[in-house]
């Protein structure tokens, strides 16, 4: 199989899609892999290395996109990409298509085949693509908040941890899962007050023995977390429901019952942002101000930290990067019922019955040929 990896373009994206470890493991089987010039260089690997683990070196995106058949990248495809895209293309990358119906109508278009990173499921009905990425961008949520509750950056003027004799911030964590339990972690150890909502109880349970009772666990629900927003100095926003967009845990009638000053962090922006005054930021321009409340919305957290999250992302991806290369995009999709659940676009159509529902129109399932089959329900 050819392999491409193009540079990536998204605003402040510094991360690649492969290392020259999977560049040997891809060249070792026999694969072709075309690597952009300087697609490495943001997260300080030079075309140097992956050349000498047998990738050659082209010189710009449409040459690698006319070479390869299998796609790699990180953040979802930009305007350019899309156009570069065709129906004998298998793209693996983040999508996030469940807010973003524009790409979705241009992926189904190309006729390509395409595979989110986020909607891929293992055998626990985990994500097990989106979980190194939820982890780096939970840890960076309670730095960013606490840094933006900083006095010359806007915020209230609050030290997350307080000292002895002043009493520490409270920080609201909504979404108690991967993005939720780093976040967590990062709060309690800079010694906040800390308090994480989860509507599963037993994602609660599992909370209180991880983070061994050093936070509070609260039942969400539209009156708790009303009960705590006059409180609370950070709050952070990481919930998920699988391949939608994601629900509305603040609404913007609440931010009145807000401390001025305080700092809402949406994790959870990239499907669509979990609080009703949240909008896409990047990391140049990070945060905005609705009624007095900072927002720090940035769609692409973990790209700030290009040289832990490259590794981290494609220590996840490699094994499903091989198991495509070497069995073909089809017989590796038949073979593995979490990797077609990653299937978003396939033949023109939306495949992934939680993105199509979100996007408002019908799920097609894959037949044999990735084409058009009957609906799924
Ligand atoms: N902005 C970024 O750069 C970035 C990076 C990584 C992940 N993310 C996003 O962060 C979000 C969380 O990811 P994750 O890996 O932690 O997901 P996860 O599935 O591990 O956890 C989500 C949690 O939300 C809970 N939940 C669902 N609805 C809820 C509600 N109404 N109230 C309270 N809790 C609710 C679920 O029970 C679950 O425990 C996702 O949208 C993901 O795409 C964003």
């Amino acid at each position: 199989m050819k392999v491409g990896v193009p540079t990536e373009i998204k605003t402040d994206e510094y991360r690649v899609a492969l290392t020259p470890v999977g560049v040997r493991e891809l060249t070792e089987r026999g694969h072709d892999v075309i690597v952009q010039a300087g697609a490495g260089e943001g997260s300080a690997i030079d075309d140097v290395r992956y050349e000498a683990q047998g990738a050659r070196i082209a010189p710009d995106a449409p040459a690698v996109f006319a070479e390869a058949e299998l796609i790699l990248k990180v953040k979802e495809p930009q305007p350019s990409e899309v156009g570069l895209l065709e129906s004998r293309h298998t793209l693996f990358t983040y999508l996030h298509l469940a807010a973003n119906p524009e790409l979705a109508q241009g992926l189904c278009d190309s006729g390509a085949t395409c595979i989110a990173y986020e909607t891929v499921e293992d055998d626990a009905g985990r994500l097990p693509l989106l979980a190194p990425m939820s982890e780096v961008a939970g840890k960076i949520a309670t730095q960013a908040g606490a840094f933006m509750l900083e006095k010359p950056l806007g915020g209230r003027g609050i030290l997350l941890g307080g000292v002895p004799g002043v009493a520490a911030a409270t920080v609201m964590i909504i979404g108690g899962g991967v993005v939720g339990l780093n976040s967590a972690f990062i709060a309690i150890g800079m010694e906040a007050d800390v308090f994480v909502y989860d509507t599963s109880i037993d994602r609660l349970r599992e909370l209180d023995i991880a983070l061994n009772g050093r936070c509070s666990t609260v039942f969400s629900s539209t009156l708790a977390i009303e009960e705590m927003l006059p409180r609370a100095d950070l709050v952070i926003g990481a919930v998920l429901i699988h391949g939608a967009r994601a629900p509305r845990v603040v609404k913007r009638e609440q931010l009145k019952l807000m401390k001025p000053a305080a700092v809402l962090v949406d994790v959870s922006i990239d499907q669509g942002g979990c609080f009703e005054t949240s909008r896409p930021t990047t990391h140049s321009d990070p945060t905005y101000q609705v009624d007095g409340i900072t927002h720090y919305c940035v769609t692409n957290m973990p790209g700030a930290v290009p040289v832990t999250s490259t590794y981290a992302l494609t220590n996840a991806t490699l094994p499903y990067v091989l198991a495509l290369a070497d069995l073909g995009v089809r017989a590796a999709v038949e073979h593995d019922a979490g990797l077609q659940l990653g299937v978003n676009v396939a033949g023109g159509h939306i495949t992934n019955t939680a993105v199509a529902d979100s996007l408002a129109v019908e799920a097609v399932s894959l037949d044999a040929e990735f084409g058009l089959a009957a609906p799924m329900h």
